[in-house]
């Protein structure tokens, strides 16, 4: 095929968020394994500055080697980039037939880069504006889940601005709620950034002072001591899901250390549970997804009670760490779908919920067509 049939896909890595190094190695694996006879790749890294690059650079970089996030992090990558930024819209405008926003955590995976790309007309890999910011707000995302019936931990949202001022009283019906230990979580994150468990009085005023650095809302769960299930879900209006695995982390609780960094976790898959629970699980994430009207991919993450084996939800996330060792594309090799199959089915699958939304009409002239 020349490359004039080819599919041109701008793979947009890096970005603002504190998951700036993670999309770094996702971007790696996938440029790695994208079919080249039917894709043609524009890199265009954004750095942790917000600056976009489109250059050899970036693509040199994405050719590298460094397998983990802590090598990452003495390459000085934005140290060695060419200046040649380019302001995004001459991105968005040029000869780009989809872009993949390989990009994780605020400004990447919460709907402000997929507005921009649907103001630009183009097709997207992965879930739209709506179910990026749901899927992001961890609070908003529980209410959500509620509303649907879903079965998930007691939490409770409280605004910054409220901490400040009324932190005693805030403590005691925190107490009063849920008692210790309890989770205390910045509602629009990931990897686990300013997240603590809470075991007493003193922790839990440290842990909402942490958390409170990184959001403007902070979230407060029901501690549940369980097993960590997750399942892929891949599709747009009629998804499939995954099997499920299993997280097994050597750390106190599943941390950033432990997901990026140390390697002490480890993924079971398919995780060891009955079929009944396969079941329900299956169906429970399928309908999470709905929950937040996701398109093209997420993964669902659950909690299963040690002590009686209830089911959770605990989150949905709707573009999951992408590495070849990332749980989501090893969900779909054991369910039977190569990581290359699984990029070309994302590409494909923008390309449908694009043709599916230009469908609807924009105007609308009542009575002069009848
Ligand atoms: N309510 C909870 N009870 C017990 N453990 C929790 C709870 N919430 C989070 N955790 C632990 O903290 C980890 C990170 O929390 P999570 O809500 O998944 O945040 P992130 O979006 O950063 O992944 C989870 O994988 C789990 O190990
Ligand atoms: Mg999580």
């Amino acid at each position: 095929m020349s490359s004039i049939n080819k599919i041109r896909v701008a793979l947009l890595f890096g970005g603002k968020s504190g998951e700036h190094d993670v999309s770094l190695l996702s971007a790696r694996s996938v440029m790695k394994a994208i079919d080249p006879q039917k894709y043609e790749v524009l890199p265009v890294l954004i750095t942790k500055t917000g600056e976009w690059h489109v250059d050899e650079s970036s693509l040199q970089f994405l050719q590298g080697n460094e397998e983990r996030v802590e090598k990452l992090a003495n390459t000085e990558i934005d140290q060695q980039i060419a200046k040649s930024v380019q302001p995004f819209p001459s991105i968005l405008d040029s000869e780009i037939d989809v872009i993949f926003p390989l990009l994780h955590g605020p400004n990447g995976e919460d709907g402000t880069i997929q507005g921009l790309l649907q103001l630009a007309g183009k097709p997207y890999v992965g879930a739209g504006v709506l179910a990026s910011a749901a899927g992001m707000d961890k609070v908003i995302m529980k209410r959500l889940f509620a509303e649907a019936g879903l079965p998930q931990g007691d939490f409770v949202g409280y605004l910054r601005s409220d901490i400040d001022r009324r932190m005693d009283q805030i403590i005691v019906e925190i107490e009063e709620r849920f008692g210790y230990p309890c989770f205390v979580k910045p509602a629009n994150l990931g990897s686990s950034v300013g997240i603590s468990k809470a075991r007493n009085r003193e922790q839990l005023i440290e842990a909402l002072k942490l958390a409170c650095r990184f959001d403007r809302k902070v979230i407060i769960e029901q501690f549940i001591h369980a097993r960590e299930i997750e399942i892929a879900i891949l599709g747009n209006d009629d998804p499939i899901a995954s099997v499920p695995g299993e997280i097994v982390s050597k750390h106190e609780f599943y941390d950033y250390t432990a997901k990026y960094t140390d390697g002490k976790s480890e993924l079971i898959i398919p995780a060891e549970l009955d079929e009944q629970t396969v079941n329900k699980l299956t169906e429970l994430a399928k309908r999470a997804f709905f929950a937040i009207d996701g398109s093209g991919l997420a993964r669902v993450d659950f909690f299963i009670d040690r002590n009686n084996g209830e089911v959770y939800l605990n989150e949905i996330n709707t573009m999951p760490g992408f590495t070849i060792y990332s749980m989501y594309p090893l969900l779909w090799q054991h369910t039977g779908i190569s990581y290359p199959e699984l990029i070309d089915r994302l590409i494909q699958l923008s390309l449908l919920r694009h043709e599916d939304l230009n469908r609807s009409e924009s105007s609308y002239e009542q009575m002069s067509k009848n």
